[in-house]
């Protein structure tokens, strides 16, 4: 690789709280090496549309604490395209950028791939809430939707037992049971609902019966969005059957409000950690990797296998929550 003079870091697919120490951490280590760090707006679109600027210490100044990313995100269906990723790499070219840092969740893994597929200097960096990004424990963001999430769970809680309800708490994921089984864990939920274990409507009406006849004064189930069924239509069907439960329902669905937010100290530190490794395993030559974090150290899987490879949920942590749900 010819020596990095200018190096590009992007943003991309769903944003989550630490993209934006993320992003600090990539333009100063940058800046110690003597490179200099350019901001892509609104991911791979911002390459198309050569939307882009020189960065500087300060213009990364004031950010580790505010959750998003100042680079802003997109998902580019126009990036998956030939003629996009030509366009992209003519604008890298054109501003004499010959690395770049992608920031995003496996959708993201999967562009940084395409431009390391056409010989471009690339390291891709986990950032997503769902955790599911082969190659890393953690991607950034994970912890801080995790603790928002078990707010509301504690929170509705309290009502929940106040009024002797059942509450469906619908928690993001569409793919990935990760953040409502955490958050079921954590939360002490009577039931957890995931897209990795498939369900027929009767068995949470079952299970709301159970927890009423144990004596339980609310019953909690987090659903994952892409689970069998949505929380909206698991309270049709629990209206329906009323008389068998002994509780009433509630459906609150958290939402985007899981990604936004203040990053925990967890995030904060993982993303400053992981944007310094990226350069420097930019500078040490290393390309076509994602780094990540496993057993607290940085550790280097090529894209190819992280976007190849899907990350499993531990179904271990699922067998222990529906043995701690009674
Ligand atoms: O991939 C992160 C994620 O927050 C998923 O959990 C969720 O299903 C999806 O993004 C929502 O995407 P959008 O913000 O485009 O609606």
């Amino acid at each position: 690789m010819t020596k990095m003079r200018r190096l590009g870091v992007l943003t991309s697919g769903g944003d989550g709280p630490g993209m934006n120490p993320a992003i600090r951490a990539v333009v100063r280590t940058a800046l110690e090496h003597e490179i200099i760090p350019w901001g892509i707006q609104r991911g791979f679109q911002g390459l198309i549309d050569n939307d882009m600027q020189e960065m500087t210490a300060r213009s990364v100044g004031g950010i580790i604490q505010r959750g998003g990313t100042l680079l802003g995100t997109a998902r580019s269906p126009e990036f998956m395209t030939e003629r996009g990723r030509m366009e992209a790499l003519r604008n890298l070219n054109k501003n004499s950028i010959n690395a770049l840092i992608v920031i995003g969740g496996d959708g993201s893994m999967r562009g940084a791939l395409e431009l390391h597929k056409q010989g471009f200097p690339v390291v891709g960096v986990p950032g997503s809430i769902d955790n599911d990004v082969y190659g890393s424990e953690m991607s950034i963001g994970v912890d801080t939707a995790l603790n928002t999430l078990l707010q509301a769970v504690d929170r509705i809680k309290d009502t929940a037992s106040s009024h002797r309800r059942a509450f469906l708490i619908e928690a993001m994921g569409r793919n990935c049971g990760y953040l409502a089984l955490m958050g079921g864990l954590a939360g002490g939920a009577e039931m957890v609902l995931i897209p990795e274990v498939p369900f027929e409507l009767e068995e949470v009406l079952n299970g709301l019966r159970d927890a009423y006849i144990k004596g339980k004064a609310h019953c909690i189930i987090i659903v994952a969005e892409g689970a069998s069924h949505r929380a909206t239509e698991i309270k049709e069907f629990l209206d329906t059957h009323k008389q068998e439960t002994g509780f009433t329902t509630r459906v609150t669905i958290l939402g985007h409000v899981q990604r936004g937010g203040s990053p925990s100290a967890f995030d904060r530190i993982l993303g400053s950690r992981l944007g310094a490794a990226a350069v420097q395993a930019l500078i040490e030559g290393q390309q076509g990797i994602m780094v990540g974090i496993s057993k607290s150290q940085a550790a280097y899987t090529p894209l190819e296998e992280v976007v190849s490879k899907g990350k499993p949920l531990d179904m271990n942590l699922y067998r222990i929550a529906r043995i701690l749900e009674k």
